[in-house]
Formats: C-alpha cells, structure tokens, sequence
C-alpha cells in the first residue's frame, strides 16, 4: 500500500508550504499599522482563500439589513436569513433562545485584492460597463444584479451620526478603522465551532461579555462583490459583546453582537423594528453578526 504514504508526504509537504508562505504586503501592512491588533478569522480566510468570488445573494432584498435606511415590506420577512439575528438588549443574557442558521461561508469568499489592483478596477455606478467587462459578467445577469445593488449601496448617502465608506482591499479596511478609532485597537469575528449550517435553535451561555470600553465601533460588512469588498462604517452609541452560542445539535458559536442604543434615524420600516415590534429610538436594538463581518472596537 504505497499510496497512503504518498498522499501523507503530500499533506506534509502542502502543510510545509503553508507554514512558509511569504507574507502578503497588505498583512504586512496590517502589522505595520496595527502591530498589537490580532486578525480575525473572517480576515485571515480571505486573505488564504482561492476564492474566485462566487456572487452569491445573502439578502433577498435590494437593500442589506446593515443599511440603515432598508425599509423591508411584509412579504420580505419571510424567508429571510437575517430575521433571527435581531433581538432586543433586555434579552441579552444566558437562557434566551433564538433560532439561526451560521452558513458555511468562507467557501465561497471572494478573496482581497491587493490594493494596487484595487484601486486600479474602477468602483462606481458610473462604471458599471466597465466593472461588468473587467470580471466578464454579462449585464442582466444573475451576478451583474449583485454587482449593480453592492454599487448602489455603497454609494447611499451615511446617515446622521453615521461614517461609511466601501472598502475595496484590507489596507483600506485598516486605514478606515484606524482613522476613527485610533492604533489600539481590537477586531473581532463571529466563530463557529463546527460549521453546522442547519436553522437550529441557539440558546445563550452564561458569561455575556462587553468588549470594549468607549460607546463606539467600527463595523465592516462584507457585501457580495467579485472580490472581497466590506461596507464599513462608524456608529457612536453602540456597544459590543461576546457570547456563546450552544445550538441543539452541539454545535457553539463565540458570536459577536452589537447593540443600538440610538435608532430615530433608521428606516422606520427597518427590518429590526418589523421583527422586535417596537418603533424607532425607543428599545436599544442588538443583533448578532454571521462569521463574515469584523467588527472593530478600541481596546
Ligand atoms: C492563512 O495564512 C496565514 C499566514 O498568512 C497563516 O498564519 C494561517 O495559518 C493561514 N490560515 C489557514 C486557515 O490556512
Ligand atoms: C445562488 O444561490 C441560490 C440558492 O441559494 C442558487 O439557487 C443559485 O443557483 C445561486 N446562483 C449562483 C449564480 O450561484
Ligand atoms: C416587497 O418587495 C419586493 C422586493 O422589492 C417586491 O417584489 C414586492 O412586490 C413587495 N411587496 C409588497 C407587498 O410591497
Ligand atoms: C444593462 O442593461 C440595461 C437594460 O437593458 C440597460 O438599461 C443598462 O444601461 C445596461 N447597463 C450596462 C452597464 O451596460
Ligand atoms: C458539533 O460538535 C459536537 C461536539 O464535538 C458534536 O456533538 C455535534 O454532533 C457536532 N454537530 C455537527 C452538526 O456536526
Ligand atoms: C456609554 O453609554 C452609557 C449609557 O449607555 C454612558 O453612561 C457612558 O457614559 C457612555 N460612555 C462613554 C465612554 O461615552
């Protein structure tokens, strides 16, 4: 039996190859700007992945849950995936039972750019002919939809109290999240133990813990896109916190949550108050984030 051994030695030989990978220039930078700052999981998949960016819809609706402004209608709240990512502050604590689903996702992440061939790729609906011809996306298509709504999002105006900005490559991601917080900062994903992606129920561990100390944060939403592209952007009144997720199958989650404590000038059919029944700038709202987004807050 000689091909055990030589599917091993190949296995080694791929680890070998892993562990002495040569830094990427924007993890260098990354360590450059923000040297005591540990990258997040949904950062480091990307930065390894092969992704060849399968456009691939996460919101059945035009508009993301994270824009401010998404005004869902009735017939949207049904089969959509974020419903059971929100909640209110009052339900913040171990015992309370939501039903959600963590996709597989970094399978399908389209990998970062480096910054110079970002920058280089034009990003603006204005460009869209050209945006279409550099990734040969056919216009009207499925895909060509996606690119059109990422574009339009993007370029929505922030509201009040609000600094947003798309971020084509992890440099920027980095010098946006440094301009707002500062160096001392922490940055932080959704983990998910093991990958079991079924609608399930999770219940709240004991031990919700705060991070961070100023009312703050940076929050960077990976948006569908040929290559990896976040919507980040700034919210005061907002805090963050980690908490385990036990689902039903044995499945835990460390999930990352933020909460709203100012929300008068979200859409006033913003999906969050359909789902919680309570009307703008009365509860705090929290919701949970997917493996996907990073989440900045200073140390
Ligand atoms: C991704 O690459 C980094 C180095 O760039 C390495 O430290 C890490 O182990 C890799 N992760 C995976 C999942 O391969
Ligand atoms: C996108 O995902 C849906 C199911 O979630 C699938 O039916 C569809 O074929 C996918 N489209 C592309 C372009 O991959
Ligand atoms: C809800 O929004 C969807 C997608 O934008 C649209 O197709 C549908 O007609 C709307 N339904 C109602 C009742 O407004
Ligand atoms: C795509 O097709 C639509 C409808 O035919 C047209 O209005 C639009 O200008 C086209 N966009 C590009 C970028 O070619
Ligand atoms: C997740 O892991 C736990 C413990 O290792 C195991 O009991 C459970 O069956 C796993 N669930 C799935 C869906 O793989
Ligand atoms: C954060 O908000 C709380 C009220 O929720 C307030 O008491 C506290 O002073 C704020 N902290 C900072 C640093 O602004």
């Amino acid at each position: 039996m000689k091909f055990p051994y030589i599917s091993i030695f190949i296995s080694l030989m791929s680890l070998a190859l892993v562990s002495t990978h040569a830094a990427l220039p924007s993890e260098l930078y990354w360590k450059s700007k923000l040297p005591t700052t540990q990258m997040p999981k949904a950062i480091t998949d990307l930065l390894n992945s092969t992704g060849k960016g399968k456009v691939n819809g996460t919101s059945n609706s035009g508009y993301p849950f994270f824009y401010y402004g998404y005004a869902a209608n009735k017939s949207q709240l049904h089969d959509n995936p974020n419903v059971g990512l929100f909640f209110l502050k009052k339900d913040l604590h171990h015992g309370t039972k939501f039903n959600m689903q963590f996709t597989k996702t970094s399978k399908y992440g389209a990998s970062f750019l480096s910054k110079q061939v970002a920058t280089s790729i034009p990003f603006s609906s204005n460009k869209l002919k050209n945006i279409l011809n550099h990734f040969s996306i056919k216009n009207g298509s499925y895909e060509s939809e996606f690119v059109k709504s990422t574009i339009t999002v993007c370029e929505m105006p922030a509201i009040k109290g609000e600094e947003k900005l798309c971020v084509t490559s992890l440099e920027s991601m980095v010098d946006f999240a440094a301009s707002k917080l500062g160096n001392n900062v922490e940055a932080v994903s959704t983990q998910v133990k093991n990958e079991s992606s079924v609608l399930q129920e999770y219940v709240i561990a004991k031990g919700v813990k705060r991070l961070g100390e100023k009312n703050k944060t940076v929050v960077c939403h990976k948006v569908n896109y040929p290559y990896a592209v976040f919507y980040c952007h700034k919210t005061d009144k907002t805090k963050v916190y980690s908490v385990i997720l036990e689902g039903v199958d044995g499945n835990r989650v460390k999930a990352v949550a933020v909460c709203h404590t100012e929300t008068t000038q979200w859409s006033h059919n913003h999906l969050a108050f359909q789902v919680l029944n309570v009307q703008p700038g009365t509860e705090p709202v929290c919701h949970f984030f997917t493996q996907e987004h990073v989440v900045w807050i200073s140390k």
